[in-house]
């Protein structure tokens, strides 16, 4: 029986006001819940997060980081940096850092390496756009960004990871996929992993993102492969967190 994890992703949202209030909030919530609980907050309010959820069920992270260890490369944060901040989790392969900013499945690659390597815990995001989805290569699309990673890595890394589907359609659109279209595209991915390494492939947290709120987390976290939810817009106000939370 695989824990569940319910974490959250602001984005480019917040201030320093507003997240005291936010991350008070969703800490005293946590700490009923029986699931695994994180928000990857931006940069700027990594030292806020540790202050106000250390010691707390609640686990932190960033939303993206550097595939080098240190150097020239300017506005870059890297992997030991985070860990300063006793950050768990941070999210790589963002469905929006792959289509706006140009990360490639070897960048993503790079990055979930150098995450593992200062002891994060990359929740690796992978998922199919509109239009891959209406041409029917979502596996296709799905497997080629896992099999990037397992590349660089190997399948065994798996096992100090987090997965996470994100359609691209689903995200922030409303627009959420049915219990069932995620749960063929985890059971994919799994069986994927299992073809390498059934352990791994059994321990594997693989999480839902796209519009996930109150309404349908529990539906969605009824599926036998989905392992919670990756959240964006509803991680945003306390109570629909925690009622995410709730329903893992
Ligand atoms: P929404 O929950 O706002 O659709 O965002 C999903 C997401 O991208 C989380 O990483």
């Amino acid at each position: 029986m695989r824990t569940k994890l319910v974490a959250g992703n602001w984005k480019m949202h917040g201030s320093l006001q507003a997240n005291q209030a936010l991350l008070a909030r969703v800490k005293d919530g946590a700490a009923g819940f029986k699931c695994l609980s994180a928000v990857c907050v931006p940069f700027p309010y990594l030292a806020q997060a540790q202050s106000v959820l250390a010691g707390s069920k609640m686990a932190w992270g960033a939303q993206n980081v550097s595939e080098h260890a240190q150097g020239a490369y300017t506005g870059e944060v890297a992997a030991a940096m985070l860990v300063e901040f006793s950050c768990r989790y941070v999210l790589v392969g963002h469905s929006e850092r792959r289509a706006l900013y140009g990360e490639s499945d070897a960048a993503v690659a790079a990055k979930f390496a150098a995450a593992l390597q200062a002891g994060l815990t990359p929740i690796l995001c992978v998922g199919e756009t509109l239009a891959e989805r209406e041409a029917g290569i979502t596996g296709e699309v799905v497997t080629r960004q896992l099999d990037a990673v397992i590349a660089g890595s190997g399948v065994a890394a798996l096992g100090r990871a987090v997965l996470a589907y994100e359609p691209v359609w689903a995200i922030g659109t409303g627009q959420t996929a049915s219990p069932q279209q995620a749960q063929d595209v985890h059971a994919l991915i799994r069986r994927r992993v299992a073809g390498s390494d059934a352990g791994v492939a059994r321990g594997l947290q693989i999480l839902y993102g796209g519009s996930v709120k109150p309404g349908n987390a529990r539906e969605l976290f009824a599926m036998p492969d989905i392992d919670g939810g990756l959240i964006g817009g509803a991680s945003l106000a306390a109570e629909d967190f925690l009622a995410i939370c709730a329903a893992a």
